[in-house]
């Protein structure tokens, strides 16, 4: 990942390979935002108008390049777009700087001279910009003329030295690192992360970073009566794993449990998916990536809150010993479910780690995964869908509007869990009947009946999980991260309850 610094140098004489500044939208063309004043007085004050003769707009993230010549130590300036000047936010900061870092992929040093006056802009600009200095290269033979993620990011603020501006750095280094991780897992092809290989990575990130780490294989999940698990997994010659991580500190109050699915790759089993797109469906460990690269960086930010991952892991594949339609599965706890499509895998996973992290009492459980197509018909694929107890679904949305990372909470109205009544069993696991309508409502309604009594939210992120198009604002292809720094905020959340 690139290296994060803060600098009060005059950004016209910072040495480094391009000056970054904002531009807002003006009713006459853009305007500098604030930051820009030194490299506009580099270069004879006009800066604004030579941008607009280049066609910049100052719409949010378009980037526009400018060679100055030796007017500034940096032989390029860029403006980048921050839309209106009147309604300015992180997250616009947050996209503005990741387009603008992604643009100058093949530039070694790049400063960013954007408004970053208080820690939440700080923490804008600071996070899209190492967001923006990402690729997954790590299955190229060779370059190939592709060019390098940016290495090194400095930060120009007049407060560079101060303790809380500090803070905001480390921090940021911190959160931008556990994206990173999540994606480059997502990123990985299914047959260099299979579930074994899956776990040992996680449980080897994990206790590097001093966190406690439980894996179970697959006799101990038969052992402990994990029948979703072992359903699940049972096609697969890569058997199942569940993974338990925790984060332990010492005078913790509140005790949290992150839940996270680990399909490492899910071709639907017996139910398969049609081919095309199935590739995509490497991301379906999205959940659980997220889930694990939090706890990396919980070990590292220390919030006074515990907090326990519990990442059932899988392959869901069709084979003579593959899960049926018409299975009944025993589930952690007991719940008798009736399989009716082996491609609603997910939940029958998440139910088992669920009653798994009901037993150890948490005060909220927080569960992500990409669990339905609904989601991506209902939200697309920026906006996750949120499930669960109304209080903790509110939190969840509230600390993705801080992050950026947008929540909307959906219900779980009592006649979709009529629906899942099962003829023969305790539970259906999709609707009895086969209908598909609020199908994301069906899967939400089905975790629900793990959860117990326990104050719960579950993300589903189908769509966000994933950036199949082209890259935009700090997201790159392929795996986005999505919901780890959410995940993150709402931990900080917790742990200010004492
Ligand atoms: N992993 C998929 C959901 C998914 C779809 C994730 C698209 C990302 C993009 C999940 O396991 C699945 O197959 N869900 C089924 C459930 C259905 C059989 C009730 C679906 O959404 O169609
Ligand atoms: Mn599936
Ligand atoms: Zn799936």
């Amino acid at each position: 990942m690139a290296t994060l610094a803060l600098s009060d140098t005059p950004a016209e004489t910072l040495a480094t390979d391009a000056v970054v500044v904002g531009l807002h939208k003006g009713p006459d063309g853009p305007v500098l935002a604030p930051g820009a004043e030194g490299v506009d007085a580099a270069l004879g004050g006009r800066l604004a108008a030579t941008l607009a003769l280049l066609g910049a707009e100052g719409g949010v993230a378009e980037v526009t390049k400018l060679a100055t010549l030796g007017a500034t130590t940096a032989p390029v300036v860029v403006g980048v777009g921050l839309g209106s000047a009147d309604d300015l936010t992180a997250e616009t900061l947050r996209r503005a700087a990741g387009a603008a870092v992604r643009a100058l992929a093949g530039t070694g040093r790049v400063a960013l001279a954007l408004p970053a006056d208080d820690g939440d802009q700080l923490r804008g600009v600071a996070e899209g910009a190492l967001l923006g200095a990402y690729d997954f290269t790590a299955y190229k033979s060779s370059p190939n003329g592709r060019r390098a993620p940016v290495r090194a990011v400095t930060v120009v603020v007049p407060a560079a030295t101060d303790k809380a501006a500090k803070a905001e750095a480390k921090r940021a280094t911190t959160v931008a690192g556990a994206v990173h991780r999540s994606r480059d897992w997502i990123n990985t092809p299914p047959n260099d992360l299979r579930p074994p290989a899956f776990a040992d990575a996680a449980a080897a990130a994990a206790e590097k970073a001093g966190l406690d780490v439980e894996v179970l294989d697959e006799r101990a999940l038969k052992r402990g009566g994990y029948g979703g698990i072992l359903a699940v997994g049972m096609g697969s010659e890569a058997p199942p794993r569940l993974v338990r991580i925790s984060w332990n500190p010492r005078g913790a109050k509140t005790h949290v449990a992150l839940v996270g699915k680990g399909i490492t790759f899910d071709t639907g089993g017996i139910s398969i998916k049609p081919g095309s797109g199935m590739h995509e469906m490497k991301s379906d460990m999205s959940g659980a990536a997220a889930v694990i690269s939090a706890m990396l960086a919980i070990a590292a930010l220390k919030p006074k809150v515990r907090v326990t991952a519990y990442v059932p892991m899988a392959e869901n594949m069709p084979s003579g010993s593959a899960y049926r339609p018409g299975d009944v599965v025993t589930m952690y706890g007991g719940k008798r479910v009736e399989v009716l499509n082996t491609d609603a895998e997910g939940r029958m996973v998440l139910g088992d780690a669920l009653a798994r992290a009901v037993e150890d009492e948490p005060d909220y459980i927080i569960e992500t995964s990409t669990l339905t197509g609904g989601q991506v018909v209902a939200l697309g694929s920026r906006v996750s869908g949120v499930m669960g107890t109304p209080e903790v679904t509110a939190r969840v949305k509230a600390a993705g509007e801080r992050t950026g990372e947008q929540m909307w909470p959906m219900p779980l109205p009592e006649e979709v869990r009529q629906g899942m009544d099962s003829p023969i069993a305790d539970l259906s696991q999709i609707n009895a009947s086969g209908d598909r309508a609020a199908h994301m409502l069906q899967g939400g309604t089905f975790l629900s009946e793990f959860v117990g009594d326990v104050p719960w939210a579950h993300i589903d992120i189908a769509g966000p999980s994933y950036n199949g198009g082209q890259p935009w604002g700090h997201v790159s292809k392929g795996g986005t991260g999505v919901p780890v720094r959410t995940l993150l905020a709402l931990v900080e959340d917790f742990a200010a309850e004492g």
